[in-house]
């Protein structure tokens, strides 16, 4: 971190020089104080329609997961009555207490609307956590209504949720800007995904997110 004080010898520059630091440059990196834990394939699982084959609704290429789905496909097991999805499943690192969090640089195509393209499964209270929605004209959305953060099309953003389980709380960062906090659902059987699940409703044929640079931390 630059004070430059030795400069201006002012309390008030380097108070502003704080203020500019901490709101624009990205001082409030949400890993900070976090510990990476270690990733590999095998911890990642695709669910998609359960009658198609995986090459149909998801590809690797080049670093980037890209995940589809169309709003009358089958859900990911026969008898499901959950809406579609194409998404992957962090498996082996389910978690039901402490301090975690996810992070992922994510790509919305402008059209795709009601997709959750990255949740917190498991809760005491209901199934999920914390689901993030994607609506247009590209408006992330907690589950159908809260506001989250506006402008997510066709451009990578970093997104980083963190879920502080003994706090009760989930905290959404956004290019490393906080954008959302709420309280969670109680402590579970806990796990991260990311790709895109239809919403109950308002949601288009086509769905699609894609992701890179996936990295889970825990304090
Ligand atoms: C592969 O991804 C890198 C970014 O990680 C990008 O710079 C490069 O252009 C990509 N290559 C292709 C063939 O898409
Ligand atoms: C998305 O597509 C619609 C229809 O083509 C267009 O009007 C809109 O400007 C596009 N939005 C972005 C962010 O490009
Ligand atoms: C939780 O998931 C089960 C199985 O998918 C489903 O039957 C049930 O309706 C879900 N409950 C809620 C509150 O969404
Ligand atoms: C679907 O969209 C309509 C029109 O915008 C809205 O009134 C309704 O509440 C939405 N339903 C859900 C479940 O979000």
């Amino acid at each position: 971190m630059k004070l430059s004080y030795n400069v201006h010898g002012s309390i008030m520059t380097v108070t502003l020089l704080l203020a500019i630091y901490c709101c624009c440059d990205g001082a409030d990196d949400p890993t900070l104080g976090f510990t990476e834990v270690p990733l590999n394939p095998s911890n990642m699982v695709i669910l998609k329609p359960y009658d198609v084959p995986v090459d149909q609704r998801y590809s690797f290429i080049n670093g980037t997961h890209r995940m589809w789905v169309y709003a009358d496909d089958k859900p990911e097991a026969p008898g499901s009555n959950t809406q579609p999805r194409t998404e992957i499943r962090i498996v082996g690192l389910d978690y039901s207490s402490g301090v975690w969090q996810f992070e992922g640089h994510g790509f919305v195509p402008n059209g795709t609307s009601g997709a959750t393209v990255a949740q917190i499964h498991g809760a005491a209270h209901g199934n999920t956590t914390l689901l993030l929605r994607v609506y247009a004209p590209g408006e992330m959305r907690y589950y159908s209504s809260l506001h989250v953060a506006d402008g997510l099309y066709d451009r990578w953003f970093r997104l980083n949720m963190i879920h502080d389980v003994d706090g009760g709380k989930v905290t959404v960062f956004l290019d490393g800007e906080q954008k959302f906090q709420y309280h969670d659902q109680g402590p579970g059987d806990l796990f991260f995904k990311c790709g895109v699940y239809g919403a109950p409703a308002n949601i288009s044929y086509y769905m699609e997110s894609r992701w890179r640079d996936i990295k889970i931390y825990r304090k």
